[in-house]
């Protein structure tokens, strides 16, 4: 596992753009293909604009650029808190990525159902080839969240099935995720969290030994790949000084 801990949102911000950026030029010379999942939430939001201006913008070979999402959440695609489209907004309109090239999670049917039709989207894509994302994004929630594998809900015991819905309780609105298991298959898993109201949580996932299920970041560890923690200073405030040297 590794930790980088920033001065503050911006820079972490950065980092995250730049390792889309190397990760996009590699995987396309490589593999003639980048299979990129974008977290939902507020926290990439910035990411997400930066790729979209000059220089990051100009050095990715968007041709070869594939987006999936890790989740998105069950409303109308016009609604400002639908993953897919505060991509689209802050980025996927951008620039020059081919149409068919974006798949995100829709959810015109019942969750069930849309769970089930994006696992035939990725089992499409990955036919013959192992199922690996080049590079997967999550943010992290206050809960323990991530991506919308939820403390509690079913999903976190989750090892077959690629996708599932997920009802959480107290919610306008049910969800549809990617599963843990396929996440852990990605060559390299980013997690990108600032704000001291995620300290806390960032400290119990890294540091602790809560049970997954109930703490679901931490069912996330890919089986042959890099863990990457992009904190900033105030989300990694509490961690001990020998995880996040500097
Ligand atoms: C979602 C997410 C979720 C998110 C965290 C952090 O759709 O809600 O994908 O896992 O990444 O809740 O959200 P913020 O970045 O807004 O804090």
């Amino acid at each position: 596992m590794m930790i980088h801990v920033f001065p503050d949102a911006e820079a972490m911000s950065e980092a995250a753009a730049d390792i889309f950026v190397d990760k996009a030029r590699r995987s396309a010379q490589l593999r003639g293909r980048f299979a990129v999942l974008f977290a939902g939430g507020e926290t990439p939001r910035r990411t997400y604009e930066l790729l979209a201006l000059p220089p990051r913008r100009d050095a990715i070979p968007w041709g070869k650029v594939h987006v999936f999402w890790g989740d998105e959440r069950c409303v109308p695609s016009s609604d400002r808190r639908n993953n897919s489209r505060m991509a689209r907004q802050a980025l996927l309109d951008h620039v020059p990525v081919p149409p068919g090239q974006l798949h995100p999670i829709e959810c015109h049917l019942a969750p069930r159902e849309c769970a089930m039709a994006y696992e035939a989207t990725l089992r499409s894509f990955f036919s013959g080839v192992a199922p690996r994302f080049d590079l997967v994004f999550l943010g992290l929630g206050a809960d323990g969240h991530t991506a919308s594998l939820f403390p509690g809900t079913p999903v976190t015991g989750e090892w077959r099935r690629w996708t599932a819905e997920v009802a959480v309780e107290g919610s306008e609105f049910e969800r549809v995720t990617l599963t843990a298991p396929l996440i852990n298959k990605a060559e390299t898993v980013v997690f990108l969290v600032t704000g001291g109201n995620k300290a806390q949580v960032v400290r119990e996932v890294i540091e602790g030994n809560a049970d997954p299920q109930s703490l679901p970041a931490r069912l996330i560890g890919p089986e042959d790949g890099d863990l990457v923690w992009l904190l900033d200073s105030k989300a990694a405030r509490l961690l001990r000084k020998e995880t996040a040297p500097g």
